[in-house]
């Protein structure tokens, strides 16, 4: 990859496809637009607007309610606006679905190489911006592009490949349910804290190579990294430590995972692309997964669109998956891609070595591809959710894995499982990029932990150190001598729940 890949100027486009007047948002804004929110003291921003009043995806009404924000701005300025970011720096947001696709599927016109960002060229952001851990370039596959992106991906996607469907399924069964033990007799928990947060990073650990036992301190110390934690700096040397030390391990002696995988592949990667790769795979797939199996958590027990559904026996767990992969991706935005020239998306002029945003939430909720947003999309998996293009998600497949078979666990051991709070109560840890629910509280009747056992190997996560809080007096009755899950108390299954279940599980 050379420093400053060549720029390949888009078509000019004819002066009646740009939108007048053009805010520049690198360079400073034009006059606004009637209307536009970014102007309007009452809009997304209100108060918080940034000096020359565009959105700033970074102030607190926008922060508070993102997709809310995206449709003022998509009114005012169609499937492309410009926005501010932390420190008021510019951007483009893209917000039309086939926009977001021609951006992450035109690499010639829109890099993944940041440092052609004219930003960084005139020395514009500070080394404190919250932007740096997702803009600043790093020998990694997410911005690479052409033969050096291939070489990298056709490694990860040969490894992935190599995982065995249904081992990923055994492993998450397995964790889940030393997870649900945590709880399971005490008759309420805080999901999220006590299940979802863990259950991805657990599986992961696994499928990477590592032991058990690593298990519990990395989903802490990525926890750590992405919250921006006092400890951050120490917690992201720990994983590249513990992740070092894997891979010279499994250099001498490989296993069937993916670090040895990796490792072994005929692209040759050094030992430190593998580690780097390994930190990217587990930090991504920490945050976004369990952001997934939160929002189809809550979905499954409280969107009544999805239970009538249910009642009608349509829809399943996986089209629970995908629907809330359409309604709530992850990743709301993802920075991004570089102008490499001068070119034009969405009726917009952009500057060589301009910032885009891909706005993935925005780009799903497009009223051009889905005119009724409450119609449910039954399985379609034609979103925006895991990008597009070359950079395409490679591990989506895990992800569903881990969510529809640890929530299937999940239900299966807590049938009667419900909300203990109203939905207008839950709220979201905030963050302009991703976001997941921050609780989850429900409750259920309790069941005996069906299997915990004592010794090295039981990986269980006592209660205290899975919701990083005191442990409440569990009521879990004594295991049954035989490790099935217990027969007493059983679970008042009243209602809807118990059939709605049979035909969310089937598939
Ligand atoms: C719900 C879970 C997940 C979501 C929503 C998600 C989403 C994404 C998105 C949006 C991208 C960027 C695509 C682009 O730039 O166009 C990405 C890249 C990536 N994801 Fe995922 N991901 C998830 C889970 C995973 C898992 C489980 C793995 C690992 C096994 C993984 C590994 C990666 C890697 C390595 C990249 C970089 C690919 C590249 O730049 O070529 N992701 N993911």
């Amino acid at each position: 990859m050379t420093d400053t890949p060549p720029a390949v100027p888009g078509p000019e486009p004819a002066p009646d496809a740009v939108r007048d007047p053009v805010p520049d948002p690198v360079r400073g804004a034009a006059a606004p637009p009637p209307g536009c929110p970014a102007h309007d003291p009452d809009g997304a921003t209100g108060e918080d607007a940034a000096p020359d009043r565009l959105v700033n995806l970074f102030a607190p009404g926008s922060v508070a309610d993102p997709m809310a924000t995206y449709e003022k701005l998509r009114e005012a300025h169609g499937p492309v606006a410009p926005v501010l970011l932390a420190d008021d720096l510019p951007a483009w947001l893209v917000l039309g679905y086939r926009e977001n696709l021609e951006v992450a599927r035109t690499p010639a016109r829109f890099t993944r190489d940041s440092r052609v960002w004219t930003l960084f060229k005139e020395d514009r952001v500070p080394p404190t911006s919250p932007l740096l851990p997702l803009t600043e370039w790093k020998p990694v596959c997410r911005f690479f592009d052409g033969e050096e992106h291939r070489r990298v991906r056709s490694a990860i996607n040969d490894s992935i490949a190599r995982l065995n469907r249904r081992g990923i399924r055994r492993h998450v069964n397995r964790y889940a349910g030393r997870l649900i033990d945590g709880f399971s007799g005490t008759g309420e928990a805080d999901l999220v804290g006590e299940f979802v947060e863990h259950l991805p990073m657990l599986v992961m650990t696994q499928l990477i190579g590592l032991p058990d036992e690593d298990g519990p301190r990395l989903v802490d110390a990525s926890r750590e990294v992405m919250n921006g934690a006092a400890t951050a700096v120490a917690s992201n040397a720990y994983i590249v430590e513990t992740l070092q030390s894997l891979v010279a391990r499994k250099r001498a002696a490989p296993g069937h995972d993916l670090a040895s995988w990796l490792i072994g592949h005929p692209e040759g990667l050094s030992n430190l692309e593998v580690v780097q790769h390994l930190r990217v795979i587990l930090v991504i797939t920490n945050e976004t997964t369990t952001s997934l199996i939160a929002s189809v958590l809550r979905m499954v027990l409280t969107d009544p669109r999805f239970r009538a559904t249910l009642a009608g026996g349509h829809m399943t767990l996986l089209d629970a998956v995908e629907q809330v992969l359409w309604d709530e991706p992850p990743f709301l935005t993802l920075p991004g891609r570089w102008a490499t020239g001068d070119t034009e998306v969405g009726g917009r002029r952009i500057k060589a070595g301009d910032l885009l945003l891909l706005g993935l939430a925005a780009g799903n909720a497009d009223p051009a591809i889905r005119p009724d947003r409450s119609a449910p999309m039954l399985g379609n998996r034609s979103h925006l959710a895991f990008g597009g293009g070359a950079h395409e998600c490679p591990g989506q497949d895990i992800s569903r894995a881990i969510a529809d078979t640890g929530i299937d666990t999940l239900l299966t051991r807590l049938p009667d499982l419900r909300m203990s709070v109203a939905e207008d109560e839950l709220h979201w840890n905030k963050a302009w990029v991703t976001r997941h629910l921050a609780a989850l509280p429900v409750e259920f009747t309790p069941v005996r932990a069906a299997r915990t056992r004592t010794g090295p190997d039981t990986g269980a996560v006592p209660r205290a150190e899975a919701s990083g809080g005191a442990a409440r007096q569990a009521r879990t009755p004594e295991r049954p001598a035989d490790g099935e899950p217990a027969a007493a108390p059983e679970p008042a299954v009243t209602g809807l729940w118990p059939a709605a279940k049979r035909r969310l599980l089937r598939r």
